[in-house]
């Protein structure tokens, strides 16, 4: 049986619909705001939302406290607060299942992320195929803002903020936060490395904060119960919160589950998705999304927070975990994900340009047979010169290559060996 944790993010989720503005009500919503109009100034959110060690869910585990206390209070105005929906990383759907589930949740967390930063006007970014994802917040957030949430004067306290939900274009690489400005400025959206960082020179030359959407709805659970009620919800030391596990390949129960960060990747495998079909075997997972590395069999007790991957050079990213079984290749399975990366490339830069289909072309070469022995190195100069892009979006892309080659070399060179996939 899955073991009872606390339900943070997901404790008004329901089967068939969202949480209505009511129910968000009763189980505590819109209290975080109250209290914070009443007797909170934005240093305040700001400190207990450092003190929780809210790591940013979006992939980049960047200090949410941080990120708030670098508007400069002198900052000019207007300022932006962005909501990042985008969530195009393959495997990965929890921001989706929270926008379904509890709207409210993510539209308060927002207007008190805009209280910190001091922001106008907030801005929700959504990939187009979320369709019915913006059409619920668009009509949640009138609710809201007929409710008194959002608009002049939120309760009483004289700061004002609009929400408008913005849908993509659909492309990858928008769900960076510098390519999502100028996608937001209407501009061809390449990402521009900062300095200036976003919170100093945002958009429009104006202090924008971004924010994942799983990131925003921890904010009211954060101000409601405290930085360390937050901080003890996770398994170690250095964790902050629940995190949404996305669960999806061979595995019997595939969906999002809620569960303290540091559970171990193998109890959220077989206790929480149900373990493998019968007669599979777990060979590999991907820990959060694809572009993070392949962990093998030998990681497979790991606490799985963003510390404790990251010590062995690995990364938690969205905490989507893709699970691989004995029966399916592995050079298949990245070649299918380079075949993605490739083609979301955003084409600015030539390293990642022209490696990526480079790589896509030798794995494709070693699937079908037509391997050879040097292909390997080049496989591993290529992923390194990646590392030499412009931003983060190709070390990001190459992150399944290395895992292969660290750790199922041995199945790339039988593919060369055997001038065939083994596994077909
Ligand atoms: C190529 C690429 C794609 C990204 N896509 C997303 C995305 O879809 N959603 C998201 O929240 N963050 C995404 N990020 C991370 C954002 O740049 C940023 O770190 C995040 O939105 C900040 O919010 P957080 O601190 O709440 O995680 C992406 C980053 C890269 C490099
Ligand atoms: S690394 Fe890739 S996505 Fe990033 S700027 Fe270069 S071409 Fe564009």
């Amino acid at each position: 049986m899955p073991s009872n944790y606390p339900q943070v993010l997901f404790q008004n989720r329901k089967p068939d619909r969202i949480t209505t503005l009511e129910e968000y009500r009763q189980s505590g919503g819109y209290r975080a705001l109250a209290d914070v109009c009443k007797h909170w100034s934005p240093k305040d959110v700001q400190q207990e939302i450092m003190n929780a060690n809210l790591l940013g869910r979006g992939g980049a585990a960047f200090p949410t406290g941080m990120k708030l206390m670098a508007v400069a209070e002198d900052a000019p105005y207007p300022r932006y607060i962005v909501c990042n929906a985008d969530e195009m990383e393959p495997g990965t759907f929890k921001d989706r299942v929270l926008i379904h589930a509890d709207p409210h949740m993510i539209i308060e967390g927002l207007i008190l992320a805009g209280f910190a930063a001091r922001a106008e006007e907030g801005i929700i970014f959504i990939r187009p195929e979320y369709e019915n994802a913006a059409r619920i917040l668009e009509r949640e957030i009138k609710i809201a803002r007929e409710a008194g949430y959002l608009g002049q004067n939120i309760l009483g306290n004289g700061y004002s903020l609009e929400i408008v939900v913005h849908r993509s274009a659909g492309r990858y690489i928008c769900g960076e936060v510098t390519a999502q400005m100028n996608a937001l400025m209407g501009k061809r959206p390449n990402p521009k490395v900062p300095p200036p960082y976003p919170t100093e020179k945002g958009l429009w030359g104006r202090p924008t904060v971004f924010q994942n959407v799983d990131t925003l709805a921890c904010i009211p659970h954060v101000i409601n119960n405290g930085a360390e009620w937050f901080k003890g919800l996770a398994r170690t030391a250095t964790g902050g919160g629940t995190k949404i596990f996305c669960v999806s390949g061979k595995v019997n129960r595939p969906g999002c589950y809620e569960l303290p960060l540091g559970v171990p990747l193998r109890e959220i495998i077989e206790e929480h998705a149900g373990g493998l079909p019968p007669g599979s075997e777990f060979k590999a997972c991907l820990p959060g999304g694809a572009s993070t590395r392949f962990l093998s069999k030998e990681f497979y007790e790991i606490e799985m927070d963003f510390e404790s991957l990251r010590k062995v050079g690995h990364r938690l990213g969205t905490g989507a975990v893709m699970v691989f079984d004995h029966k399916t290749c592995l050079v298949a399975a990245t070649l299918n994900l380079i075949e993605f990366f490739a083609r979301e490339s955003c084409g600015w830069c030539t390293p990642c340009r022209e490696g990526l289909p480079y790589i896509r072309d030798l794995l494709r070469r070693i699937e079908e047979g037509e391997g050879r022995e040097e292909f390997i190195p080049m496989l591993e100069r290529m992923s390194k010169h990646l590392w030499s892009a412009y931003c983060a979006f190709a070390p990001g892309a190459v992150s399944p290559v290395e895992g292969l080659l660290t750790y199922f070399e041995d199945e790339v060179q039988e593919h060369i060996v055997q001038r065939k996939c083994p596994l077909k």
